[in-house]
């Protein structure tokens, strides 16, 4: 790749035409749990957060009728912080001089001016929509007067709050290397690969990755996914577009004449990446870019069968990063808590068994805070990145020229964007396509909160295998 594409689709600051195109979608800007006052006792004063999105700062507050409002940080009279801002019932007060903004950005007082002003009336601070699906609050940095696209009608955001967790975490580096390990189907048999596959009914590993089971059986015995993964580290890859924009991805390990193993995930374009964690539980991560250097990763977790236990959730991830701004406690700083020792006797990588994201940390943080594409050389494994990148700069090119990129949806169009399936599967070599729909419909039809017309419709859409 040449160094000025690499630019082209790294860079995603106020003007780039990558930020352009990512200011396309809705994008995460904060858990609903960052308003809580038990995770962060500033909360209980006045909940106000600075945050940054896409290159630019930006205040998130919710007003003392509940209301949340995103507004540009500086005040547009001479500049001073909003972050400082006094949070009241109407919206949010500058402290320097008392002009007052509603959520909407409308300025509802300029206190210092004389008696009778209509000043407020001719001010109006740049504000952004807020929404809140699944424990996380979205926004839309689009342009001014233009209409947000829709959200795709995806299990994630279906799922009631009993069956739904969210949780994210600060990468040190660029959006698109965040994004590509997550579309890297060979990387788990290295990475994250375990000597040792640890018990399948620990409690322990309840909501962690990889240490569960695939569903089905080699010959009446259960394998955690571990096992599999490194006993067959060689996937055929495939991935197919099942609708503009979501890619779903094959990994097939072939492990006996009769059995091969089938995992199968969807990308979601332009950063979304839908994976099972679980039989019964499943993992839709997008990746936010901060700035140019530092991404945001939020993961929703959806439950199928029983409610999910958010607290255990919470509890093991809040383990692994400092609050409020959820950077992990591990990093570059201490080598990701690297222990040779470890890597010689117990996993691949040396870097913990209890934390997968630690891995991913790693991989992508290592690369240095943009990875330099000129100097990679890609593989048939990497075929799935390559055909996303391709994806990248042919809707870059889209937005450029005033056109609709891929999965900035209409209501129609997001209200048909359903599931998707995903599963982790040992499946009859003869017939693993069929195998893992029949799979995947279980699973769904588990799920109470879909409802009948839902689990039939989102089959007959995305989820099942032509
Ligand atoms: S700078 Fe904010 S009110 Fe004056
Ligand atoms: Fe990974």
């Amino acid at each position: 790749m040449h160094a000025e594409q690499n630019e082209l689709i790294t860079r995603i600051g106020p003007g780039t035409p990558c930020g352009a195109l990512l200011r396309s979608y809705w994008q995460p800007v904060a858990l609903l749990d960052e308003f809580d006052p038990r995770l962060d006792p500033k909360m209980a004063h006045r909940q106000v957060k600075a945050v940054r999105l896409l290159g630019e700062s930006l205040v998130l507050f919710r007003d003392g009728r509940g209301r949340f409002g995103l507004l540009d940080r500086a005040c547009p009279h001479r500049g001073a912080d909003l972050e400082f801002g006094r949070c009241e019932e109407e919206g949010l007060r500058c402290p320097f001089h008392g002009w007052k903004f509603a959520a909407d950005g409308t300025c509802l007082e300029t206190p210092a001016e004389p008696l009778g002003s209509t000043l407020h009336q001719r001010i109006r601070q740049r504000s952004y929509p807020v929404i809140e699906r699944a424990g996380v609050l979205f926004t839309w940095l689009g342009a001014e007067g233009s209409t947000p696209p829709a959200l795709p009608a995806l299990d994630c955001f279906l799922a009631p709050p009993s069956h739904s967790f969210a949780f994210k975490g600060l990468w040190h580096c660029n959006w698109l290397q965040a994004f590509e390990v997550g579309i890297d189907p060979a990387h788990p048999s290295f990475l994250h690969r375990y000597l040792d596959d640890g018990s399948l009914t620990d409690d322990e590993a309840y909501g962690r990755q990889f240490r569960a089971a695939s569903v089905g059986d080699v010959e009446g015995e259960r394998w955690p996914m571990t096992r599999v993964m490194r006993e067959f580290h060689r996937p055929e890859i495939r991935f197919e577009s099942v609708a503009d924009g979501v890619l779903r991805l094959t990994a097939l390990r072939p492990m006996t004449e009769r059995l091969t193993h089938v995992r199968v995930t969807h990308a979601l374009f332009p950063a979304t990446f839908v994976i099972p964690l679980s039989e019964k539980i499943t993992i839709t991560q997008m990746h936010v870019p901060v700035d140019d250097t530092h991404t945001f990763w939020y993961s929703f977790f959806t439950g199928f069968a029983e409610p999910l236990d958010q607290e255990a959730m919470r509890a093991q991830r809040l383990a692994c990063v400092t609050l409020p701004d959820y950077v992990p406690i591990h990093g570059r700083h201490d080598d990701w808590r690297f222990d040779p020792a470890e890597q010689r006797a117990r996993t691949y990588l040396g870097m913990g068994e209890d934390d997968i994201n630690l891995h991913d940390q790693w991989a992508v943080e290592s690369m240095g805070a943009i990875q330099d594409r000129t100097r990679e050389h890609l593989g048939t494994s990497d075929k799935v990145i390559m055909a996303n990148r391709r994806t990248l700069l042919k809707a870059i090119e889209t937005v450029r020229g005033g056109g609709r990129p891929p999965m900035a949806l209409d209501a129609g169009a997001a209200a048909a964007l359903t599931g998707p399936d995903t599963i982790d599967c040992i499946a009859p070599a003869e017939r693993w396509s069929e195998f893992w729909s029949e799979q995947a419909a279980a699973k769904r039809a588990g799920a109470t909160w879909l409802g009948a017309a839902r689990r039939d419709e989102s089959a007959a859409r995305i989820g099942a295998a032509e």
